[in-house]
Protein backbone atom coordinates (compact mmCIF):
# COMPACT_ATOMS: atom_id res chain seq x y z
CA UNK A 1 0.00 0.00 0.00
CA UNK A 2 1.33 3.71 -1.02
CA UNK A 3 0.29 6.61 0.91
CA UNK A 4 -0.18 9.93 -0.66
CA UNK A 5 2.51 12.66 -0.10
CA UNK A 6 2.31 15.98 1.28
CA UNK A 7 4.78 18.59 -0.90
CA UNK A 8 7.11 20.06 1.33
CA UNK A 9 7.97 23.81 0.99
CA UNK A 10 11.64 22.68 0.54
CA UNK A 11 10.30 21.39 -2.52
CA UNK A 12 10.35 17.50 -0.82
CA UNK A 13 7.35 14.94 -0.71
CA UNK A 14 6.81 13.76 2.54
CA UNK A 15 4.06 10.83 3.20
CA UNK A 16 0.89 11.82 5.16
CA UNK A 17 1.36 8.51 7.33
CA UNK A 18 4.89 7.49 9.24
CA UNK A 19 5.45 5.42 11.96
CA UNK A 20 6.90 6.94 15.36
CA UNK A 21 9.84 5.65 17.28
CA UNK A 22 9.36 7.12 20.27
CA UNK A 23 9.18 4.01 22.73
CA UNK A 24 9.96 1.29 20.87
CA UNK A 25 12.46 -1.28 22.80
CA UNK A 26 15.92 -1.85 21.88
CA UNK A 27 15.22 -5.26 22.04
CA UNK A 28 12.08 -5.22 19.29
CA UNK A 29 12.88 -1.67 16.93
CA UNK A 30 15.24 -3.29 14.44
CA UNK A 31 12.24 -6.26 13.45
CA UNK A 32 9.98 -3.17 13.99
CA UNK A 33 11.25 -1.13 11.54
CA UNK A 34 11.87 -3.87 8.78
CA UNK A 35 8.19 -5.08 9.40
CA UNK A 36 6.78 -1.79 8.89
CA UNK A 37 8.86 -1.29 5.69
CA UNK A 38 7.70 -4.94 4.66
CA UNK A 39 3.83 -3.21 5.23
CA UNK A 40 4.27 -0.24 3.28
CA UNK A 41 5.41 2.48 5.83
CA UNK A 42 7.87 4.49 4.23
CA UNK A 43 8.32 7.26 6.56
CA UNK A 44 9.78 6.92 9.83
CA UNK A 45 9.99 9.32 13.12
CA UNK A 46 12.71 8.93 15.01
CA UNK A 47 14.96 11.09 17.39
CA UNK A 48 18.34 11.02 19.75
CA UNK A 49 16.06 10.93 22.67
CA UNK A 50 14.47 8.02 21.94
CA UNK A 51 17.69 6.11 22.36
CA UNK A 52 16.71 3.70 19.73
CA UNK A 53 18.27 5.26 16.94
CA UNK A 54 21.04 2.33 15.81
CA UNK A 55 18.62 -0.47 15.99
CA UNK A 56 16.22 1.52 13.84
CA UNK A 57 19.18 1.75 11.20
CA UNK A 58 19.84 -2.38 11.51
CA UNK A 59 15.84 -2.20 10.72
CA UNK A 60 16.90 0.08 7.36
CA UNK A 61 19.88 -1.62 6.86
CA UNK A 62 18.54 -5.40 6.92
CA UNK A 63 15.77 -4.05 4.47
CA UNK A 64 17.70 -2.38 2.03
CA UNK A 65 19.96 -5.35 1.94
CA UNK A 66 16.72 -7.87 1.48
CA UNK A 67 15.64 -5.02 -1.86
CA UNK A 68 12.20 -4.35 0.13
CA UNK A 69 12.94 -0.52 -1.36
CA UNK A 70 15.62 1.67 -1.81
CA UNK A 71 17.00 4.24 0.25
CA UNK A 72 15.51 7.03 -1.76
CA UNK A 73 12.05 5.63 -1.34
CA UNK A 74 12.31 6.04 2.39
CA UNK A 75 11.95 9.11 4.22
CA UNK A 76 13.87 9.43 7.66
CA UNK A 77 13.00 11.90 10.34
CA UNK A 78 15.33 12.71 13.17
CA UNK A 79 15.34 15.32 15.57
CA UNK A 80 18.15 17.58 17.17
CA UNK A 81 17.87 16.72 21.31
CA UNK A 82 18.18 20.48 23.80
CA UNK A 83 20.98 19.69 24.78
CA UNK A 84 22.63 20.05 21.17
CA UNK A 85 20.99 24.04 20.40
CA UNK A 86 24.76 25.46 20.77
CA UNK A 87 25.97 26.14 17.10
CA UNK A 88 29.27 24.74 17.14
CA UNK A 89 27.02 21.23 18.69
CA UNK A 90 24.45 21.17 15.82
CA UNK A 91 26.44 19.75 12.92
CA UNK A 92 28.87 16.86 14.94
CA UNK A 93 25.69 15.16 16.75
CA UNK A 94 23.91 15.18 13.27
CA UNK A 95 26.51 13.21 11.96
CA UNK A 96 26.33 10.98 15.07
CA UNK A 97 22.46 10.41 14.63
CA UNK A 98 23.62 9.90 10.84
CA UNK A 99 26.09 7.06 11.43
CA UNK A 100 23.55 5.53 13.91
CA UNK A 101 21.46 5.13 11.25
CA UNK A 102 24.13 4.04 8.69
CA UNK A 103 23.07 6.80 6.50
CA UNK A 104 24.46 9.84 4.82
CA UNK A 105 21.31 12.62 4.92
CA UNK A 106 17.96 13.05 6.89
CA UNK A 107 15.05 14.20 4.84
CA UNK A 108 13.86 15.93 8.04
CA UNK A 109 15.51 17.58 10.90
CA UNK A 110 13.62 18.76 13.54
CA UNK A 111 14.69 21.02 16.30
CA UNK A 112 12.64 18.48 19.27
CA UNK A 113 11.93 21.45 21.46
CA UNK A 114 12.50 25.47 21.63
CA UNK A 115 14.54 24.77 24.63
CA UNK A 116 18.60 25.27 24.99
CA UNK A 117 20.24 23.26 27.35
CA UNK A 118 23.73 22.85 28.30
CA UNK A 119 25.74 20.48 26.12
CA UNK A 120 26.33 16.65 27.46
CA UNK A 121 28.95 14.50 26.25
CA UNK A 122 27.94 11.88 24.11
CA UNK A 123 30.73 9.87 25.33
CA UNK A 124 29.27 10.62 29.19
CA UNK A 125 25.45 9.93 28.40
CA UNK A 126 23.44 9.20 25.34
CA UNK A 127 20.77 10.19 24.75
CA UNK A 128 21.71 12.98 27.44
CA UNK A 129 17.48 13.13 28.74
CA UNK A 130 16.40 15.98 29.87
CA UNK A 131 18.72 16.75 32.83
CA UNK A 132 22.17 18.20 32.91
CA UNK A 133 23.67 15.05 34.98
CA UNK A 134 22.86 11.34 35.45
CA UNK A 135 21.73 12.27 39.41
CA UNK A 136 18.40 13.48 37.15
CA UNK A 137 17.81 16.86 39.34
CA UNK A 138 19.77 19.61 37.41
CA UNK A 139 18.23 21.01 33.96
CA UNK A 140 20.76 23.93 33.11
CA UNK A 141 19.80 25.76 30.35
CA UNK A 142 22.29 26.83 27.72
CA UNK A 143 22.10 30.70 25.89
CA UNK A 144 21.91 29.47 22.27
CA UNK A 145 18.84 31.10 21.13
CA UNK A 146 16.12 29.87 18.65
CA UNK A 147 17.56 32.18 15.74
CA UNK A 148 21.47 30.70 16.71
CA UNK A 149 20.12 27.16 16.53
CA UNK A 150 18.33 27.80 13.39
CA UNK A 151 21.00 29.09 11.80
CA UNK A 152 23.05 25.35 12.66
CA UNK A 153 20.06 23.72 11.25
CA UNK A 154 20.49 25.50 7.66
CA UNK A 155 23.86 24.80 7.70
CA UNK A 156 23.01 21.15 7.65
CA UNK A 157 20.96 21.69 4.72
CA UNK A 158 23.99 23.39 3.39
CA UNK A 159 25.85 20.61 3.72
CA UNK A 160 23.41 17.90 2.38
CA UNK A 161 23.02 16.34 5.95
CA UNK A 162 19.45 17.45 5.91
CA UNK A 163 17.39 17.53 2.87
CA UNK A 164 14.27 19.42 4.79
CA UNK A 165 14.82 21.26 8.46
CA UNK A 166 11.67 21.73 10.43
CA UNK A 167 10.46 22.32 13.99
CA UNK A 168 8.37 21.33 16.86
CA UNK A 169 6.47 21.94 19.98
CA UNK A 170 6.79 25.39 18.97
CA UNK A 171 3.78 28.32 19.20
CA UNK A 172 2.76 30.66 16.99
CA UNK A 173 4.72 33.55 18.65
CA UNK A 174 8.16 31.81 18.27
CA UNK A 175 7.19 30.48 14.80
CA UNK A 176 6.17 34.36 13.73
CA UNK A 177 9.79 35.39 15.31
CA UNK A 178 11.84 32.68 13.67
CA UNK A 179 10.07 33.42 10.41
CA UNK A 180 11.17 37.01 10.65
CA UNK A 181 14.77 36.07 10.06
CA UNK A 182 15.10 32.03 8.82
CA UNK A 183 16.70 32.19 5.43
CA UNK A 184 15.15 28.46 5.15
CA UNK A 185 11.77 28.42 6.48
CA UNK A 186 11.23 25.32 8.57
CA UNK A 187 9.15 22.84 6.20
CA UNK A 188 7.06 21.22 8.86
CA UNK A 189 5.63 21.78 12.62
CA UNK A 190 5.38 18.59 14.60
CA UNK A 191 2.61 19.28 17.62
CA UNK A 192 0.56 17.26 20.12
CA UNK A 193 -2.39 16.90 18.07
CA UNK A 194 -6.18 15.02 19.25
CA UNK A 195 -8.96 15.57 19.25
CA UNK A 196 -8.63 17.19 23.33
CA UNK A 197 -6.13 19.42 22.10
CA UNK A 198 -6.95 20.40 18.28
CA UNK A 199 -4.76 23.72 18.42
CA UNK A 200 -6.55 24.99 15.46
CA UNK A 201 -5.14 28.39 15.85
CA UNK A 202 -1.83 27.13 15.34
CA UNK A 203 -2.25 24.44 12.60
CA UNK A 204 -4.05 27.18 10.59
CA UNK A 205 -1.00 29.61 10.99
CA UNK A 206 1.52 26.73 10.09
CA UNK A 207 -0.72 25.91 7.12
CA UNK A 208 -1.32 29.48 5.78
CA UNK A 209 2.55 30.17 5.74
CA UNK A 210 3.40 27.15 4.26
CA UNK A 211 4.61 24.50 6.85
CA UNK A 212 3.44 21.17 6.45
CA UNK A 213 2.05 20.17 10.45
CA UNK A 214 2.65 16.52 11.62
CA UNK A 215 0.33 15.32 14.62
CA UNK A 216 2.07 13.66 17.23
CA UNK A 217 0.04 11.43 20.10
CA UNK A 218 -2.90 11.45 18.01
CA UNK A 219 -5.16 9.11 20.21
CA UNK A 220 -4.25 11.63 23.12
CA UNK A 221 -4.03 9.91 26.56
CA UNK A 222 -3.00 6.65 25.19
CA UNK A 223 0.39 7.03 24.87
CA UNK A 224 1.04 8.59 28.05
CA UNK A 225 -0.83 5.51 29.86
CA UNK A 226 2.20 3.51 29.54
CA UNK A 227 4.33 6.01 31.25
CA UNK A 228 1.43 6.13 33.98
CA UNK A 229 0.71 9.97 33.97
CA UNK A 230 -1.41 10.97 36.44
CA UNK A 231 -2.84 13.72 33.86
CA UNK A 232 -3.33 10.70 31.30
CA UNK A 233 -4.87 8.55 33.91
CA UNK A 234 -7.22 10.63 34.94
CA UNK A 235 -8.46 11.70 31.54
CA UNK A 236 -11.18 9.85 29.42
CA UNK A 237 -10.02 7.30 27.00
CA UNK A 238 -10.06 8.76 23.30
CA UNK A 239 -10.31 5.25 21.59
CA UNK A 240 -13.41 4.56 23.99
CA UNK A 241 -15.27 7.99 23.49
CA UNK A 242 -18.41 7.36 22.40
CA UNK A 243 -18.61 10.18 19.64
CA UNK A 244 -15.43 8.34 17.99
CA UNK A 245 -16.83 4.66 17.98
CA UNK A 246 -20.21 5.81 16.94
CA UNK A 247 -18.38 7.38 14.05
CA UNK A 248 -16.00 4.34 13.29
CA UNK A 249 -19.24 2.04 13.14
CA UNK A 250 -20.71 3.77 11.32
CA UNK A 251 -17.82 3.49 8.94
CA UNK A 252 -16.66 0.07 9.44
CA UNK A 253 -13.03 1.60 10.84
CA UNK A 254 -11.42 0.90 14.02
CA UNK A 255 -11.69 4.26 16.47
CA UNK A 256 -8.06 4.68 15.77
CA UNK A 257 -8.35 4.86 12.36
CA UNK A 258 -10.83 7.79 12.63
CA UNK A 259 -8.47 9.67 14.52
CA UNK A 260 -5.98 9.57 12.11
CA UNK A 261 -8.16 9.82 9.20
CA UNK A 262 -9.63 13.32 10.86
CA UNK A 263 -6.25 14.46 11.04
CA UNK A 264 -5.09 13.58 7.57
CA UNK A 265 -8.45 14.98 6.01
CA UNK A 266 -7.52 18.66 7.05
CA UNK A 267 -3.52 17.99 5.33
CA UNK A 268 -1.94 16.91 9.00
CA UNK A 269 0.56 14.19 8.96
CA UNK A 270 0.26 11.31 11.45
CA UNK A 271 3.03 9.15 12.70
CA UNK A 272 1.63 6.62 15.35
CA UNK A 273 3.67 3.89 16.75
CA UNK A 274 2.44 0.67 17.47
CA UNK A 275 4.55 -2.69 18.35
CA UNK A 276 1.22 -4.76 16.92
CA UNK A 277 1.52 -5.97 13.31
CA UNK A 278 -2.56 -6.16 13.07
CA UNK A 279 -2.53 -2.31 14.16
CA UNK A 280 0.56 -1.25 12.07
CA UNK A 281 -1.39 -2.42 9.38
CA UNK A 282 -4.26 -0.54 9.66
CA UNK A 283 -3.03 2.42 11.09
CA UNK A 284 -1.58 3.11 7.54
CA UNK A 285 -4.54 2.48 5.83
CA UNK A 286 -5.34 6.24 6.31
CA UNK A 287 -4.11 8.35 3.70
CA UNK A 288 -7.27 7.74 1.60
CA UNK A 289 -9.99 5.70 -0.07
CA UNK A 290 -12.41 6.73 2.29
CA UNK A 291 -13.22 10.43 3.64
CA UNK A 292 -15.39 11.11 7.16
CA UNK A 293 -18.10 13.23 6.60
CA UNK A 294 -18.00 17.19 7.03
CA UNK A 295 -19.99 17.23 10.24
CA UNK A 296 -18.28 14.25 11.82
CA UNK A 297 -14.47 15.98 11.17
CA UNK A 298 -16.56 19.39 12.96
CA UNK A 299 -18.11 17.19 15.73
CA UNK A 300 -14.56 15.00 16.59
CA UNK A 301 -12.82 19.03 17.00
CA UNK A 302 -16.10 19.94 19.40
CA UNK A 303 -13.99 17.64 21.72
CA UNK A 304 -11.44 19.96 22.23
CA UNK A 305 -10.31 20.34 25.82
CA UNK A 306 -7.40 22.38 25.57
CA UNK A 307 -5.93 18.58 27.23
CA UNK A 308 -2.28 18.41 26.77
CA UNK A 309 0.14 15.37 28.06
CA UNK A 310 3.55 16.33 26.64
CA UNK A 311 4.56 19.01 28.76
CA UNK A 312 7.63 19.16 30.66
CA UNK A 313 5.76 19.82 33.40
CA UNK A 314 4.22 16.83 33.69
CA UNK A 315 7.16 14.75 33.76
CA UNK A 316 8.67 17.06 36.77
CA UNK A 317 10.98 19.17 34.60
CA UNK A 318 10.59 23.18 35.96
CA UNK A 319 10.55 24.49 31.94
CA UNK A 320 6.87 25.86 31.60
CA UNK A 321 7.13 26.12 27.43
CA UNK A 322 3.23 26.40 26.66
CA UNK A 323 2.40 28.52 29.74
N1 LIG B 1 7.99 15.85 18.80
C1 LIG B 1 7.67 15.38 19.99
O1 LIG B 1 7.91 16.01 21.03
C2 LIG B 1 6.97 14.05 20.09
C3 LIG B 1 6.34 13.68 21.30
C4 LIG B 1 5.66 12.46 21.35
C5 LIG B 1 5.63 11.64 20.24
N2 LIG B 1 6.29 12.01 19.09
C6 LIG B 1 6.29 11.12 17.90
O2 LIG B 1 4.96 10.75 17.59
C7 LIG B 1 4.85 9.32 17.57
C8 LIG B 1 3.44 8.90 17.97
O3 LIG B 1 3.07 9.41 19.23
P1 LIG B 1 2.99 8.50 20.53
O4 LIG B 1 4.04 7.45 20.47
O5 LIG B 1 2.92 9.42 21.69
O6 LIG B 1 1.64 7.81 20.52
P2 LIG B 1 0.45 7.31 19.62
O7 LIG B 1 0.91 6.85 18.32
O8 LIG B 1 -0.60 8.35 19.73
O9 LIG B 1 -0.06 6.10 20.51
C9 LIG B 1 0.66 4.96 20.74
C10 LIG B 1 -0.17 4.07 21.64
O10 LIG B 1 -1.38 3.71 20.97
C11 LIG B 1 -1.46 2.30 20.80
N3 LIG B 1 -1.98 2.06 19.44
C12 LIG B 1 -1.34 2.23 18.27
N4 LIG B 1 -2.15 1.95 17.22
C13 LIG B 1 -3.34 1.60 17.76
C14 LIG B 1 -4.58 1.19 17.20
N5 LIG B 1 -4.75 1.10 15.88
N6 LIG B 1 -5.59 0.88 18.05
C15 LIG B 1 -5.43 0.97 19.39
N7 LIG B 1 -4.28 1.35 19.98
C16 LIG B 1 -3.24 1.67 19.17
C17 LIG B 1 -0.06 1.79 20.98
O11 LIG B 1 -0.08 0.49 21.53
P3 LIG B 1 0.54 -0.77 20.73
O12 LIG B 1 1.98 -0.43 20.47
O13 LIG B 1 0.35 -1.89 21.68
O14 LIG B 1 -0.25 -0.91 19.46
C18 LIG B 1 0.52 2.79 21.98
O15 LIG B 1 0.11 2.45 23.30
C19 LIG B 1 5.98 8.89 18.52
O16 LIG B 1 6.31 7.53 18.38
C20 LIG B 1 7.07 9.84 18.12
O17 LIG B 1 7.69 9.42 16.92
C21 LIG B 1 6.93 13.20 19.00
Amino acid sequence: MTTPNIKLNSGHDMPIVGFGLWKVTNETCADQVYNAIKTGYRLFDGACDYGNETECGQGVARALKDGLCKRSDLFIVSKLWNSFHDQPNIEPICKKQLADWGVDYFDLFIVHFPIALQYVDPKDRYPPGWYNDASGKEVKRSNASIEETWRGMEGLVGKGLAKSIGISNFRGVLIMDLLRYAKIPPATLQIEHHPYLTQTGLVKYAQENGIAVTAYSSFGPHSFLEMDMKEAKDAPLLLDNPAITQIAEKHGKTPAQVLLRWATQRGVAVIPKSNNQGRLKQNLEVGGGWDLGKEEIEKIGGLDRGLRFNDPLHYGVNLPIYV
